[in-house]
């Protein structure tokens, strides 16, 4: 049976382009909805392109009801019937209760090697660190932010005179090597953890 994947972005959505183009022939996830909480999302142009449906549930009418916006959130979700929800730079906290609704088929994508570098600002702060590597984590949602099983991580270098945009822009190269590899597995009924780089 493949597994109906549902990919969750706020921005841009190059690791969601990666995600949708890998799910093809013999890979056992298909897209079945593109879900933004930005409307106007460079993602959502790029899913549209990419034939899959979109929707968007904007979150600043809803203030900080948290609970009315994630309700908004799940009825776009179920109306799709994902077995999978993979987070690709979507950049709301999920509540508990969201999160148990989705406990062990919630995937994301986070730019730093966890435990290391839980929330924002990855990059400056592994370069203050003084670190000689960084890269990207893919884990499953839990309630504890940034903090759930690891299912794969790919290391890149930091090079002398990086910036942080430089130090992204490598290790965003990685996230389009893992967040495929990783699914790929995962939708397989594989959650091993994959390390590549
Ligand atoms: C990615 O680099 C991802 O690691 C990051 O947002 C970016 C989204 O880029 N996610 C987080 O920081 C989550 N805390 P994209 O929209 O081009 O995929």
């Amino acid at each position: 049976m493949v597994k109906r994947t549902a990919i969750l972005i706020s921005g841009s959505g190059s690791n969601m382009v990666r995600l949708v183009r890998d799910m093809t022939g013999d890979h056992p996830a298909r897209p079945v909805l593109v879900l933004s909480n930005v409307p106007g999302a460079g993602g959502l142009a790029k899913a549209e392109a990419l034939g899959v449906p979109t929707a968007v549930v904007d979150h600043r009418p809803f203030g900080t009801d948290r609970a009315a916006f994630e309700a908004a959130l799940r009825a776009k979700l179920d109306a799709a019937r994902p077995d999978i929800i993979c987070l690709a730079g979507f950049m709301r906290i999920l509540t508990a209760e969201f999160i148990a609704a989705h406990a062990g088929r919630m995937l994301n994508i986070h730019p730093s090697l966890l435990p290391k570098y839980r929330g924002l600002n990855t990059h400056a702060r592994a370069l203050e660190a003084g670190d000689a590597q960084h890269g990207c984590t893919v884990h499953e949602v839990t309630a504890e932010l940034d903090g759930g099983k690891i299912l794969g991580q790919a290391r890149v270098p930091v090079l002398p005179g990086d910036d942080a945009a430089a130090l992204a822009a490598r290790v965003q190269a990685a996230e389009h090597r893992l967040y495929p590899a990783v699914l790929r597995r995962f939708s397989a009924g594989d959650r091993r953890p994959l390390n590549i780089g």
